[in-house]
C-alpha cells in the first residue's frame, strides 16, 4: 500500500521542475541546427506553430525565423526560463511562451495553428493523456493542419538500443549482459519508487495510429534521423 502511494507521488511535472535542457543527444549549437533541419523539414511549412513541451528552446529557436507566429508551451519554468532567454537574444518578436501543461494549454489559445507539434514528448503521456492532446489539437488546427509529433519512442529498437545493438563493437554475448544489467535496473527503480526509466513511455506505432484513428487522424511514420530508436509520427486529418 505504501509502496502504491509512493509511486503516484513521482509526477514528471516535478521531475522537469529544476532542469534545463531537452535532453539532445549533444547540446552543441551544431548538432541542434542539424536537428531543427531534419524537423523542418518534415513539419514542410505553414505559417503558424505551437510547439507544445518546448523545453528550453532548443529547436523552438531554430523554427521562429521559417514561421509567422510560434507559440511554445511547457509545463517546467525553468525550461520555459531557457527558452525566454534565447528567444531574447534573438530579438525574436514572433514568439510567445506559455506555462501550461497538455490539459490546461487549450484555454490559453485563441488562434489556430497550421503545424502543432512536440519533439520528446508523447513519452511522458499516458494513452488517455495523449489521446485528449490529439482531440484538443484537432479543434486548433487549421483547415489543413497537420500535428508532428517527432521522436516517439519505439520500444522495440530502444530495447535493441539499451542493449548496445547499435553500437560499433557489438557483441552476442552483452545482450545476455545487457538483459541481465535491464532486470536489474527494473528492480532498483521498483525499490527505490522512481520510474524504471527516466525517458519515459514508449509507444508502438500501432498505438499510435489506434489514437489517432479515434479523433479522424491518419498517420504516416517517419524514422528519426539521430535517434535509433525513435520515430516521427505526422498525423493529418482524414478527409
Ligand atoms: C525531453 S524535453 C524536450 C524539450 C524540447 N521539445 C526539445 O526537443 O528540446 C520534454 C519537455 O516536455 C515538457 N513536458 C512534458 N510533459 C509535459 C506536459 N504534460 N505539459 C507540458 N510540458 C510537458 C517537459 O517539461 C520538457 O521540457
Amino acid at each position: 500500500m505504501e509502496t502504491a502511494l509512493k509511486k503516484s507521488e513521482f509526477s514528471w511535472e516535478e521531475y522537469f521542475s529544476d532542469k534545463k535542457k531537452g535532453g539532445h543527444r549533444f547540446s552543441t549549437e551544431e548538432f541542434l541546427a542539424k536537428e531543427a533541419k531534419e524537423k523542418l523539414f518534415h513539419l514542410s511549412g505553414g505559417k503558424t506553430l505551437l510547439d507544445f513541451g518546448c523545453g528550453a528552446g532548443e529547436l523552438l529557436i531554430h523554427y521562429v525565423p521559417n514561421y509567422e507566429k510560434v507559440i511554445g508551451v511547457d509545463f517546467s519554468r525553468s525550461m520555459l526560463l531557457e527558452a525566454e532567454k534565447k528567444v531574447m537574444q534573438h530579438e525574436y518578436r514572433n514568439v510567445d511562451l506559455i506555462f501550461a501543461d497538455d490539459r490546461t494549454v487549450w484555454d490559453e489559445l485563441n488562434v489556430k495553428f497550421d503545424r502543432i507539434t512536440a519533439t520528446a514528448v508523447v513519452q511522458y503521456l499516458t494513452p488517455e493523456q495523449l489521446e485528449g492532446f490529439i482531440r484538443n489539437a484537432s479543434e486548433h488546427l487549421s483547415k489543413e493542419g497537420k500535428i508532428i509529433f517527432f521522436d516517439i519512442i519505439d520500444p522495440k529498437f530502444y530495447y535493441l538500443w539499451k542493449i548496445g545493438w547499435f553500437s560499433q563493437n557489438f557483441m552476442s554475448w552483452s545482450i545476455f549482459t545487457g538483459a541481465c544489467l535491464d532486470c536489474l535496473k527494473r528492480m532498483s527503480a521498483f525499490l527505490k519508487n522512481k520510474p524504471y526509466d527516466i525517458i519515459g513511455n514508449s509507444y508502438s506505432p500501432h498505438l499510435i495510429e489506434k489514437i489517432a484513428r479515434r479523433s479522424d487522424f491518419h498517420v504516416e511514420y517517419v524514422k528519426s534521423m539521430y535517434y535509433e530508436y525513435r520515430y516521427h509520427a505526422i498525423l493529418s486529418k482524414i478527409s
